[in-house]
């Protein structure tokens, strides 16, 4: 028997007395990529507070391999939703700021993740402060700093929410080859369905606050993602699937959803 790599079982979580995330019950197994789907402000940035351990649950358990998450330690490489690169720092600075934080000398920091710079298709901006970079190449650097941690476990909150379509479609793209190659577990955020049918394995919907998961949506597309053809084909009727499942939901609003574009 699999042991599921994360197993969250009737989490409740609430803000004074308002009630954000209500009876959350999601699994991902080993190697997964399973992402979460909802309405702005429906709690989402709050479920990865509960994993991260920045706030406690008002209910529910949480268990990481068999084992209950507990304590400031965890098995997760966290990438905020907001832009988290330091302005001051230059990149190479920035990719090995995790590891600092967790009391790695900053020498052997650069030493593990030099070699990375191309991958991520950063080569020659080592030196370069954030500002210098395009959005595409921020939000790969703060990817950088998150899986340099090797930590069994990614959570990925909207990380291309700020970048235009053309440069998210690159991103997306290139995330899904990452993913293809290095055997990461991944938990991605995000209000995009078409993002979220094509880099998933399982896709949660979650209803309006308080959230509830209103749909599991298994994503049975071939990877590598080339979706062309009969793929692209099954890729729209998943696509309008979900936004059918989200739309109809109740407290549904056309403002808090992004469609496909
Ligand atoms: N620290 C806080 N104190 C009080 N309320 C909060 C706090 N953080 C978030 N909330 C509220 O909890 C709800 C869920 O917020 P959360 O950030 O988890 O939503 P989200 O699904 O990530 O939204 P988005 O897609 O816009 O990022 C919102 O109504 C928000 O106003
Ligand atoms: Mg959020």
């Amino acid at each position: 028997m699999t042991v599921l790599r994360l197993e969250l079982d009737h989490i409740t979580c609430r803000y004074d007395e308002t009630p954000v995330l209500s009876d959350i019950s999601l699994t991902v197994k080993p190697g997964e990529f399973v992402s979460i789907l909802g309405p702005s402000g429906s709690g989402k940035s709050t479920l990865f507070k509960l994993l991260t351990g920045a706030r406690k649950p008002d209910g529910g358990s949480m268990r990481f391999d068999g084992h209950m998450l507990a304590g400031t330690i965890r098995p997760f490489a966290f990438m905020p939703q907001r832009d988290a690169l330091m302005p001051w720092r230059r990149i190479v600075d920035n990719t090995t700021l995790g590891l600092e934080v967790k009391g790695m000398h900053r020498a052997e920091a650069r030493r593990r993740v030099l070699p990375l710079f191309s991958e991520f298709g950063l080569d020659g901006f080592e030196q370069h402060y954030p500002a210098e970079l395009s959005g595409g190449m921020r939000q790969r650097a703060a990817l950088l700093r998150t899986v340099v941690q090797d930590k069994p476990m990614l959570l990925l909150d909207e990380p291309f929410g700020a970048l235009d379509a053309l440069t998210r479609a690159g991103m997306q793209r290139w995330l899904e080859e990452m993913w293809s190659q290095h055997d990461w577990t991944a938990m991605l955020v995000t209000h995009d369905v078409r993002e979220a049918v094509y880099l998933s394995d399982r896709i949660y919907i979650f209803s309006s606050r308080p959230a509830r998961v209103i749909r599991e949506i298994t994503v049975d597309l071939p990877r590598p993602r080339i979706l062309d053809g009969a793929a692209r084909a099954r890729a729209t009727e998943i696509e309008a699937d979900i936004l059918n499942t989200l739309f109809n939901a109740p407290n549904a609003t056309r403002t808090n959803l992004e469609e496909p574009r």
